[in-house]
């Protein structure tokens, strides 16, 4: 039982795929599972690159253990000590007793929190710029703190211009059958997916991937090799513009999200006569959302895609609806940022969603609120079928 694939002649993946877990970090819904991606550097000497989630161990050691064939581990590097991946560095710790282990200073903290110091005499400890080399290949690392662990490493292996780049550049999605990006169709296929792991997973911290970017910048990279997902071979500035785009909180589509909660369906009607209009005054990419049957992540990674946004709430126990309630708060947390937003509120009584969302969203960064909320009570009336009009069209030309 192993499903090892060669990336290249001296390099392996050992990782395997979870086609079962219903929620990435007990989050994020999977539709088609995930890849916990680790390799296997063949060279004069050997080295592991990362380890797997504890779901995968058993086709992960055996994996470990075709690739290297009767050598010994020689070196394990951990570049992220997240359970996902490093759930499984002390079982491989213990059935390589002679491995180095690759760690910077703040990952020898997390190793002993998780497993403690057992294996403390055992480690190498890099920084910023360190090198390894291992016969005909060279390693250099590069430290990348909140990438999404204030821990986490990156490095570049030199004879074939690989990035070994952990959380960074990974996706959603098993890997099964394939290895590389350019084995399937990623823009028509992946994009959605590449683009919800980034948001929900390191969407928070822009300037940190900006900064990883401009590191990453200086070497020539022929290949990319995550910790999720596919490797990249081919296209490569496709996806290191994406990159670009969402750590610095750029729109990817002039592209509208209209996004509403709704009791009844009057406030969803609204939402409708809204995308109407919009399209009206010349959006031609809008898409509604009901908060309440989207998951969260998806709002997120539509928001990342988008330049403008509707949010169309309910007030209900004098406030903004749950499942809207809850997007902005994520929202928010994710640090989305240089979005226009129009906002509309719906009660029968003492309306309040709209001063609340408004409240919520000004306290953000970058964020632009229309001044004008329309305030609906119960039903839209037709004498406020214009003002709705008036919105959409200030939030297209905003
Ligand atoms: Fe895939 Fe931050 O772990």
């Amino acid at each position: 039982m192993k499903t090892l694939r060669n990336v290249n002649d001296t390099l392996l993946w050992v990782g395997g795929n979870d086609h079962r877990l219903a929620l990435f970090e007990n989050a994020y819904p999977l539709t088609n599972g995930v890849s916990y991606n680790s390799y296997l550097s063949l060279d004069e000497k050997t080295v592991l690159l990362d380890t797997v989630d504890p779901a995968v161990e058993a086709v992960f050691l055996e994996n470990v253990e075709a690739g290297l064939a009767g050598r010994k581990l020689d070196y394990l590097i951990v570049s992220h000590m997240e359970p996902d991946h490093a759930g499984t560095l002390a079982t491989v710790c213990k059935k390589y007793p002679e491995a180095t282990i690759i760690v910077n200073q703040k990952t020898t903290l997390m190793i002993s929190q998780f497993f403690g110091d057992e294996f403390k005499d055992r480690y190498q400890i890099v920084k910023e710029g360190d090198t390894l080399t291992t016969g005909e290949k060279t390693f250099t690392f590069m430290m990348a703190p909140m990438v999404h662990w204030p821990e986490v490493m990156v490095c570049y292996e030199e004879s074939s211009k690989t990035l070994f780049s952990a959380d960074a550049f990974g996706t959603f999605g098993a890997i099964s059958g394939f290895l590389f990006a350019d084995e399937v169709d990623f823009a028509r296929d992946w994009a959605g997916e590449a683009r919800r792991y980034y948001a929900n997973i390191v969407g928070k911290y822009g300037a940190p991937v900006q900064t990883l970017l401009k590191k990453a910048s200086k070497f020539d990279i022929a290949c990319i090799c995550p910790l999720h997902g596919p490797i990249w071979r081919k296209d490569i500035a496709w996806f290191v513009d994406k990159y670009q785009k969402w750590s610095t909180y750029t729109p990817e589509d002039d592209a509208v999200l209209v996004a509403y909660a709704s009791v009844y369906g009057n406030t969803k009607l609204v939402a409708e006569m809204m995308a109407n209009d919009l399209r009206n005054a010349g959006a031609k990419d809008v898409r509604v959302y009901d908060v309440s049957n989207t998951h969260v992540s998806e709002l997120i990674s539509e928001s990342f895609r988008v330049s403008k946004i509707a949010l169309l709430s309910a007030t209900y126990n004098a406030g903004i609806f749950p499942a809207m309630e809850n997007f902005l708060h994520d929202f928010k947390a994710h640090s989305v940022q240089n979005r226009t937003i129009a906002l509309v509120e719906n009660g029968s009584w003492a309306l309040s969603a709209g001063k609340q969302m408004n409240e919520l969203l000004t306290s953000m960064k970058g964020i632009s609120v229309l001044p004008n909320i329309l305030s609906i009570k119960s039903t839209i009336q037709e004498s406020q079928y214009e003002e709705l009009t008036a919105l959409a069209t200030a939030l297209w030309e905003a």
